[in-house]
């Protein structure tokens, strides 16, 4: 295998590797912060339900739609879907262009806020291992200094971009495929290890039954509209990541089993998180309805209280880290592919220069948390909606039946029906719904 450095494309050398950088993308702060609190504010069980559903109704049509672009097009986002749509006219010139600068929009704008609070896990990591201090007064106040504490928090978005910068620099193969195949097994044996201790210590039991018992009267239109966001960012949809990481793909034949296998890491991993997180909750008697502090105040607090709480934390925060660190590398490939493929840059320049680019932009979000909040809802709640539209739109309208259906007629006995389905659902239902995300996003609700 040559190496992919320079300004040769490279690819993946295996499916297996394909597929964990792929889950690495998708496993992320989405999965370990975002996905628990929500489910703790949205009163657990039903809120779990209705997120599954819409990985089914959403996620899964779309992430197959992503794949398959990137797969056929065989270039960065902007290019595949310039080679996949030119037949459609001046629909498919607009939805190209659209889909490439929301691409490169958003690929600048999460990961500029994305290493923020990474960062934040990094210092988490420092804190367990005794490298930082924490605050006296308890981890309310621990948090808040850091949060608060611009230098602070903008010295660990540096380390965090520079992790991220080295990977994507060294290539597709040598970088990206290398690391997650490290840092993906990593993270399941952490989640694995947590999962273990909280069986000894209890509160599985109640955990379990917060997840899975459905309590509908809990459940708002305001829950129902998160959760089919959330199912989107979780994973990496709306911005050609998928696309990008499918246009390294050798071939048509393991889209559908990889992209099921993909979705089936990120949710499994999404359950696990929480299954963790609520019994440390419910067996100390906490909250879980806590908010977006729920792993950075309210885990803190109880780590310092359990026994064997030190080394508990550290692994938990490491977790995080490894989950944040294989997505943010996927949030500057997408821009750097583009770069690469479209105005012939060196990988590792391109890596460099944007990465550069995309720390200064992230200083604003280690300054200030209104500025981070604003990226956060400017990304997920407009940004990524509007980006996954158009991509769902484009891959059930205006690619050629052979581009779109290649993944399924690669299976064996040409997965006919399979394909009608996924054809029916990504012309109407998926943009359907995503619309539905798009005007809760504009308050129209
Ligand atoms: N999926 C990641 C998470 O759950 C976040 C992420 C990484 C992402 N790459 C993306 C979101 C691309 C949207 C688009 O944390």
């Amino acid at each position: 295998m040559s190496d992919d450095t320079g300004g040769g494309r490279g690819g993946f050398h295996t499916d297996l590797g394909f597929v964990l950088a792929a889950a690495g993308s998708a496993v992320g702060l989405g999965n370990i912060w975002k996905f628990p609190y929500n489910t703790g504010e949205y009163g657990g069980g039903a809120f779990v339900l209705v997120y599954l559903g819409c990985i089914a109704l959403v996620g899964l049509p779309l992430l197959y739609g992503e794949m398959i672009i990137g797969r056929r097009g065989g270039k960065d986002v902007l290019s595949s879907m310039a080679a996949l749509t030119a037949q459609s006219g001046i629909a498919g010139t607009l939805a190209t262009w659209g889909v490439g600068l929301l691409a490169v929009g958003s690929g600048f704008f999460i990961l500029s806020f994305y290493a923020v609070v990474a960062g934040w896990a990094l210092h988490f990591v420092a804190l367990s291992v005794g490298l930082a201090s924490a605050n006296p007064a308890g981890s309310e106040a621990t948090f808040t200094a850091l949060a608060g504490d611009g230098p602070l928090s903008a010295w660990w978005h540096t380390v965090f971009m520079v992790l991220v910068v080295l990977v994507v620099a060294a290539g597709v193969q040598s970088g990206i495929e290398r690391a997650c195949k490290i840092l993906m097994p990593a993270l399941m044996g952490i989640l694995l290890l947590l999962l273990a201790y909280v069986s000894v210590t209890g509160g599985l039991g109640s955990s379990l039954s917060f997840l899975f018992r459905p309590d509908f009267s809990k459940l708002s239109a305001e829950a129902v509209l998160e959760a089919l966001g959330h199912a989107f960012f979780t994973l990496s949809l709306g911005m050609g990541a998928m696309v990008t990481y499918g246009s390294y793909l050798a071939s048509d034949r393991h889209v559908v089993r990889d992209q099921l296998a993909v979705a089936l890491l990120d949710t499994a991993i999404a359950l696990l998180a929480g299954l963790v997180i609520f019994a440390v909750v419910f067996s100390m008697g906490a909250e879980p309805g806590a908010g977006p502090g729920l792993v950075f105040i309210t885990l803190p607090d109880l780590f310092r209280q359990i026994p064997g709480g030190g080394v508990v934390s550290l692994a938990f925060f490491l977790l995080l880290v490894v989950a944040a660190w294989s997505s943010g590398i996927s949030l500057l490939e997408v821009v750097v592919a583009l770069a690469v493929d479209r105005f012939g840059w060196s990988r590792r320049m391109a890596a460099i220069g944007i990465g550069i680019l995309i720390w200064g932009l992230g200083l604003p979000s280690a300054f200030s948390g209104e500025f981070l909040d604003f990226m956060d809802n400017l990304t997920t709640r407009y940004m990524l909606p509007i980006g996954g539209f158009l991509i769902a739109l484009s891959a059930g309208w205006l690619l050629s039946k052979e581009d779109r259906e290649a993944g399924f007629a690669a299976l064996p006995g040409g997965g006919t029906s399979l394909a009608t389905t996924w054809t029916f659902t990504i012309r109407f239902i998926t943009p359907a719904l995503v619309l539905l995300v798009i005007l809760n996003g504009l308050g129209l609700f």
